[in-house]
C-alpha cells in the first residue's frame, strides 16, 4: 500500500532493529522524516549515514529512563520543528519461571516494555497538545497480551498493560486530536526471536500454530503501523489489531484425520 507522509515527522522507539527499523524505512519511503530513540548508538550512527541528517535524527535513548524519554521528544522538536506520528516499538524480554524469576528481571522487562511506552505516550502527547495539530500513536504490544508466553510472564503482563495503556490514552488523548492504537504481532522474523526460530524443535512447534507456516517479515507489521497513522484509519482509536496470520485462533489439534 502507498502512504504519503511528506512534511510529517515520526518519533520511533526501537527503530534501530527489527519491526522499528521496518517502520523507519517504510515511513522514509513514504516521504517522512524520523526521530529514532534507541539504545543502540552504533546502529543509529549507521542509519544516520544511510538516510542523511535532513531525514534521520538518532537520539541515543533508554526508554526506561524518563529524563532520556523527554530529551528524545525535545531533540526531535528542536531538529524538525514538530512531531506528528509516534511508533512505540522498543522492547526486550527476559524469560524465567514465575516462581523463581528475580524481581530485578521483572523490573527490567516492565520498565522497558510498559513504563517506557507510558512515558513516551505522556511526552509525545504533551507535545501534540502544545502544537494543537493532530497526532497518532501506534504501540507495538504482542499476541502475548492475549495468550501468555510460557516462561514469559513479565513480558506477557507488560504487553497486556500496553494494550490497556492504549485504551486509556485513546480516551484521554482524543480531545487533543490524537488517535492511539496498538498492534499485537505474532511471530516476527527479527533478532528478538532468532534463538527460538533457530531451535528446530521449538520452531516446528511454533509453526504448528501458525496457519501461514511462517513468521512475519517486519515490514508486514510496519505497513499496518503506517495504516494506523494515516487518515485511511481516521475513525480507528483504542483498537488492538492482531497481526499473527491467525495464530491466536489455532488452539485445536489437526482434526482432518477424522475424515480420512
Ligand atoms: N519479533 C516478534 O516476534 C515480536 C512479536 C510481538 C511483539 N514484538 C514486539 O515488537 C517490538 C520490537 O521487537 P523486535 O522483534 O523488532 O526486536 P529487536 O530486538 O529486533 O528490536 C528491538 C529494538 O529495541 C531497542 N531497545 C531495547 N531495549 C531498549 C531500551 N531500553 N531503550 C531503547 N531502545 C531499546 C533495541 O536496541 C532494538 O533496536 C518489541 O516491543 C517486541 O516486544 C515482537
Amino acid at each position: 500500500m502507498k502512504f504519503d507522509f511528506k512534511h510529517k515527522v515520526a518519533l520511533i522507539t526501537g527503530g534501530a532493529s527489527g519491526i522499528g527499523l521496518a517502520v523507519v524505512s517504510n515511513y522514509i519511503d513514504a516521504g517522512g522524516q524520523v526521530v529514532v530513540a534507541d539504545l543502540n548508538q552504533q546502529r543509529l550512527a549507521e542509519l544516520t549515514e544511510k538516510y542523511g541528517t535532513d531525514t534521520f535524527l538518532g537520539v541515543p535513548t533508554d526508554v526506561s529512563n524518563e529524563a532520556q524519554v523527554n530529551h528524545a521528544v525535545e531533540a526531535g522538536v528542536q531538529k524538525f520543528g514538530h512531531l506528528d506520528n509516534a511508533f512505540l516499538v522498543a522492547g526486550a524480554n527476559k524469560l524465567g519461571p514465575l516462581l523463581d524469576q528475580s524481581m530485578a528481571d521483572y523490573d527490567f522487562v516492565l520498565n522497558i516494555d510498559l513504563r517506557g511506552v507510558v512515558m513516551f505516550i505522556k511526552a509525545f502527547g504533551r507535545q501534540i497538545r502544545t502544537q494543537a495539530t493532530p497526532g497518532t500513536i501506534v504501540n507495538i504490544a504482542s499476541i502475548n497480551a492475549l495468550v501468555p508466553e510460557p516462561l514469559g510472564s513479565a513480558y506477557s503482563i507488560a504487553k497486556a498493560g500496553v494494550q490497556m495503556a492504549t485504551q486509556s490514552a485513546s480516551l484521554e488523548l482524543a480531545p487533543f486530536n490524537i488517535r492511539t492504537n496498538a498492534i499485537l504481532p505474532g511471530l516476527v522474523n527479527t533478532p528478538l526471536t532468532e534463538s527460538m526460530r533457530e531451535n528446530p524443535e521449538i520452531n516446528a512447534e511454533m509453526m504448528k500454530n501458525i496457519p501461514f507456516k511462517r513468521g512475519a517479515d517486519p515490514s508486514e507489521i510496519a505497513q499496518v503501523a503506517l495504516f494506523l497513522s494515516d487518515d485511511a484509519s481516521s475513525y480507528v482509536n483504542g483498537a488492538s489489531i492482531v497481526v499473527d496470520a491467525g495464530a491466536t485462533s489455532a488452539t485445536y489439534p489437526d482434526l482432518s484425520q477424522l475424515f480420512k
